[in-house]
């Protein structure tokens, strides 16, 4: 069987998250869910578990062999994955929105070659948005061609970020959080981290910071990338891990802005 090319991956993993975005909203119209802790006071539902099931079971249909690292059924070792045909997975991009009626949720895919990510999809059931883009082809939003925004100072820049469930882990991002308010248009905390990456990536927001896990970010990276956006990471990459999936200080911004914003986090941490 030949290899399938970026553009049908592309194609499978849209039906594929539109699936999953069917199940979700399927399972909040019946409120048919219940949910529990996880360590470290991460919230999960049973919807979390059973839309990474069915991913699985489709990417295992339509790419036999092609190894996965999800949040719910394959979240060891992330860092160490094999990358060279990876599957990144997060069901449910947003589960406390999820949880609470919130709209900002998304199914996130992303396929990873050779450590380099390749393809993203993150679809949003309730806000009617599947964001996808391929390395080479570009960006889009439901098949309109998506860009960055062209702005070009921190004043005009509204700011994406997101916080750790750890409480104790929060207060040693107030330093930055200060600067971004001082100097930037202003900020949101959206709840979605593959969603804050789809809004830089068509333009609603300047920039986004933040450090996640490979899931949150893999997918709405490549698309940011494809929309012409700037997408780096505040601190070094560690050597032998691939930077696309390093989830690590991650900033993605208006190509205009992103010296300026790395510049004002990067100060913000030594004060
Ligand atoms: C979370 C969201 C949130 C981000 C958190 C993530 P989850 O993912 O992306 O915006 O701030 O760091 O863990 O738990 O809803 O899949
Ligand atoms: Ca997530
Ligand atoms: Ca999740």
């Amino acid at each position: 069987m030949s290899m399938p090319t970026l553009q049908e991956r592309l194609s499978l993993a849209i039906s594929i998250a539109e699936e999953a975005g069917e199940l979700i909203r399927q399972a909040r119209s019946d409120q048919s869910f219940s949910q529990r802790l996880k360590a470290d006071d991460e919230l999960v539902t049973d919807v979390d578990v059973a839309v990474d099931e069915l991913i699985r079971q489709r990417l295992n249909a339509h790419f036999p062999g092609e190894a996965h690292l999800s949040e719910e059924l394959s979240p060891e070792r992330a860092l160490d994955a094999d990358t060279s045909q990876l599957w990144v997975v997060d069901p449910i991009d947003g589960t406390v929105n999820f949880a609470q009626g919130l709209r900002h949720v998304a199914v996130s895919i992303g396929w990873m070659e050779d450590g380099i990510a390749k393809i993203g999809v993150v679809h949003a059931p309730f806000l009617q948005e599947t964001f996808s883009a391929a390395e080479g082809l570009g960006a889009y939003c439901n098949q309109k061609s998506i860009a960055a925004s062209n702005v070009a100072t921190l004043g005009e820049t509204l700011v994406g970020t997101g916080f750790p469930y750890q409480k104790e882990a929060r207060q040693q991002l107030m330093p930055r959080l200060g600067a971004v308010l001082a100097k930037c248009r202003d900020v949101r905390r959206n709840g979605a981290a593959a969603l804050d990456l789809c809004d830089v990536a068509c333009g609603r927001l300047g920039a986004y910071y933040e450090t996640v896990s490979p899931w949150d970010f893999v997918a709405g990276w490549v698309i940011a990338r494809e929309a012409g956006a700037s997408v780096g990471h505040l601190s070094t990459v560690p050597e032998g891990v691939p930077a696309d999936l390093y989830p690590k200080e991650l900033l993605v911004t208006a190509p205009g802005v992103y010296e300026a914003m790395r510049q004002l986090l990067l100060d913000a941490e030594q004060s």
